[in-house]
């Protein structure tokens, strides 16, 4: 019975490691998923709505500061979904989350930088940087859903990319 015992812990043991060894995220996603519904609407008309853990909250403030001039674009709202959105995304921003991927990414970011952009932050540049110019030329960067399939649930794990025109991720090389 105590061999027994010990033979079922040891391959638990391994099965666990084997998972964390596959799954990056194997303890859920690495950023919060969106819960907001004027969120999800308001902000997915252009992109898909990023996820507020993948920034500071001051970028989040810099970037509603100015939606008249959005990247090019007039992304103005009335006063009072301003508030509410803005307050969402402050609340729930990479400083305040726990996830996985929020924690990298405020630990690879400067306390004097204030990116606008998700994929000027260096965690998310290093990530990608063995991808192609042209693939990236084909897919910005800034469409994350492109690539990664599940990236509405805030799991950005290698295990849900394909890459359009190129297939799935290699990790084998
Ligand atoms: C009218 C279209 C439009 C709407 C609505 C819109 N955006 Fe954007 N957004 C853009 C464009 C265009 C870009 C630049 C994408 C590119 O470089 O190809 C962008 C880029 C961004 C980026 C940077 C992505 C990156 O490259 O890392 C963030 C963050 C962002 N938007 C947040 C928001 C938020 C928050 C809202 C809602 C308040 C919003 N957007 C609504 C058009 C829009
Ligand atoms: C052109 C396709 C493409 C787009 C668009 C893209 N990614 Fe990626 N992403 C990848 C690939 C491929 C990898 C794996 C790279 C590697 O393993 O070297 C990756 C890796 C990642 C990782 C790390 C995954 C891991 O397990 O280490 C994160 C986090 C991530 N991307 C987030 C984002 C976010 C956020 C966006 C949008 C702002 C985005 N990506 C846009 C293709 C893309």
């Amino acid at each position: 019975m105590k061999t027994l015992t010990t033979i079922t812990m040891v391959s638990l043991l391994s099965c666990s490691v084997l998972l964390l060894a596959d799954d990056d995220e194997s303890k859920g996603p690495g950023v919060v998923p969106v819960n907001n519904p004027l969120y999800a609407e308001e902000c997915s008309a252009c992109h898909f709505a990023y996820q507020p853990g993948l920034m500071p909250a001051r970028s989040w403030q810099k970037i509603m500061a100015n939606l008249e001039d959005h990247f090019g674009e007039n992304a103005e709202l009335e006063a009072e979904e301003h508030k509410a959105l803005t307050d969402y995304l402050v609340k729930n921003a990479a400083d305040f989350s726990k996830h996985k991927r929020s924690v990298k990414i405020m630990r690879s970011l400067s306390r004097d930088k204030t990116p606008v952009r998700i994929t000027e932050i260096p965690y998310i540049v290093r990530k990608h940087d063995e991808l192609s110019a042209k693939m990236v030329k084909d897919n910005p960067l800034s469409y994350c859903d492109k690539c990664h399939t599940s990236a509405d649930t805030g799991s950005y794990s290698e295990r849900y990319i394909n890459i359009p025109g190129y297939g799935s991720w290699d990790d084998d090389d």
